[in-house]
């Protein structure tokens, strides 16, 4: 059946999960593909209640390894099409390298996975099985983003001088992880969050929208990880100050201990013509500043082509086209989410119709980006033990070399 819906399989989600919820909505919001199986917690006993009470019909397994070698004994129109992962940061590797090995495309949260080791062996393997994998890394699916990452790729605020991308936040200003707070317990622990805490965690999305926005790599960095909360074992402060491929310079920055910031996201990019600037907070606009002109607020699907800023092409019709609602009916995470998902899914029926993927790397972070966050924080936890020396990114396979 040619329009059958995608199946999907859940790495992780049940008891109290954050990140699956708007995954899950994202996957069902177009009807062409729906949540089917799932192993949904480390507890075998557990996984398989929580699948027992999910709010729909979902089949449950013990564990994502039986999930996995269940599916990889089925022929392959019968597999799962893809599996979302949404476990915190140290059960990723391993499902990702189980599902690729079965033939299964991956969906995976980000940062991709605890070290650059973990990432070359991920990169392999995905090159070696040439399927799709997408890195959930949220931002780049909103509408705005991708008229910013148009704007400033096709020149139009000039060559790139400065770009300054933060997260900030202000949730872990306090020792949370101390009550037992779920979310808060794994990501102030280095075995289960990775080297860096606050830059692995959010960090990683601000490096990433600097560099879909602008098409920049960072070349090398000069980093401070800092811990305010007395206690924790890794920072919940991040700063890298990068050096960029075009001689350009950036500030990669995120915060947990910033209180009053909540999901305080954004980018301003200063050209030799104009600045950019946007927030996912409000993301339904995005704002230009030309020298001598009024400030210019584009919304979201409200654009006009050929308006003096913006030249009438392809590209431009092609955002304009993208099925979404009138402006002024705001968009925002949930719709993001799904944007993402609506590319991974257009790209995994490429693969399986033996087609050449169209998205990976323009509707979603590929598997090269997930090994760039984390060779960004390798270069981190680097400099910033060598009280923020300059330090080169690495070399590596996503890097060719
Ligand atoms: N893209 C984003 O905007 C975004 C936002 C939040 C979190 N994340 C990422 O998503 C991931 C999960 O974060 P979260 O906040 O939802 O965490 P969470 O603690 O809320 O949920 C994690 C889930 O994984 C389950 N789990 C743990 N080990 C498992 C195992 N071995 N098998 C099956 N299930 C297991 C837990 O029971 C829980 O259901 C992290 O990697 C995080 O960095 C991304």
């Amino acid at each position: 059946m040619a329009n059958r819906p995608l199946n999907v399989g859940l790495v992780g989600g049940g008891k109290g999960a954050f990140i699956v919820h708007p995954h899950q909505r994202a996957i069902h919001f177009d009807g062409t593909r729906r949540v089917t199986a799932g192993a949904l917690h480390a507890d075998p006993a557990i996984a398989m209640q929580e699948a027992a009470n999910w709010t729909f019909p979902l089949q449950g397994h013990p564990s994502y390894a039986e999930m996995i070698d269940a599916q990889s004994k089925l022929p392959a129109e019968q597999r799962l099409d893809y599996v979302l992962i949404v476990t915190p940061n140290h059960v990723h590797f391993d499902p990702a390298m189980r599902a690729i090995a079965a033939g299964i495309p991956v969906f995976c949260e980000k940062p991709l996975c605890l070290d650059l080791r973990e990432a070359n062996a991920l990169v392999k393997a995905v090159r070696k099985a040439g399927l799709p994998f997408g890195l959930a890394h949220t931002y780049l699916g909103h509408w705005t983003t991708r008229l910013a990452r148009y704007i400033v790729r096709n020149g139009l605020i000039g060559d790139v001088r400065w770009v300054d991308s933060y997260y900030v936040q202000g949730w872990l200003a306090t020792k949370l992880e101390a009550t037992g707070q779920q979310q808060a317990t794994w990501r102030t622990d280095p075995k289960l969050a990775g080297g860096s805490g606050c830059g692995g965690d959010i960090g990683t999305h601000a490096l990433m929208q600097l560099r879909y926005v602008t098409g920049l790599e960072v070349e090398a960095v000069s980093a401070q990880l800092e811990t305010f909360v007395e206690g924790r074992p890794l920072d919940d402060h991040f700063t890298a100050y990068c050096r960029l491929g075009n001689g350009g310079k950036a500030l990669v920055r995120a915060s947990q201990v910033c209180i009053g910031h909540k999901n305080d996201l954004g980018i301003e990019v200063a050209g030799t013509k104009g600045t950019l600037r946007w927030r996912q907070e409000e993301p339904e606009q995005l704002v230009v500043h030309l020298p001598g002109q009024p400030d210019r607020v584009y919304w979201r699907a409200a654009i006009s082509a050929g308006d003096g800023f913006l030249p009438k092409d392809k590209a431009i019709a092609a955002l304009l086209a993208e099925p979404t609602v009138p402006s002024g009916h705001p968009e925002a995470f949930h719709d993001a989410f799904a944007r993402l998902h609506r590319f991974f899914e257009a790209d995994v029926r490429a693969w399986q119709a033996k087609k050449p993927l169209q998205y990976a790397g323009s509707g979603y972070a590929t598997i090269d980006d997930g090994w760039t966050g984390m060779a960004f924080l390798a270069a981190c936890l680097k400099s910033s033990a060598k009280k923020g020396a300059w330090t080169v990114m690495p070399a590596g396979v996503a890097r060719g070399a």
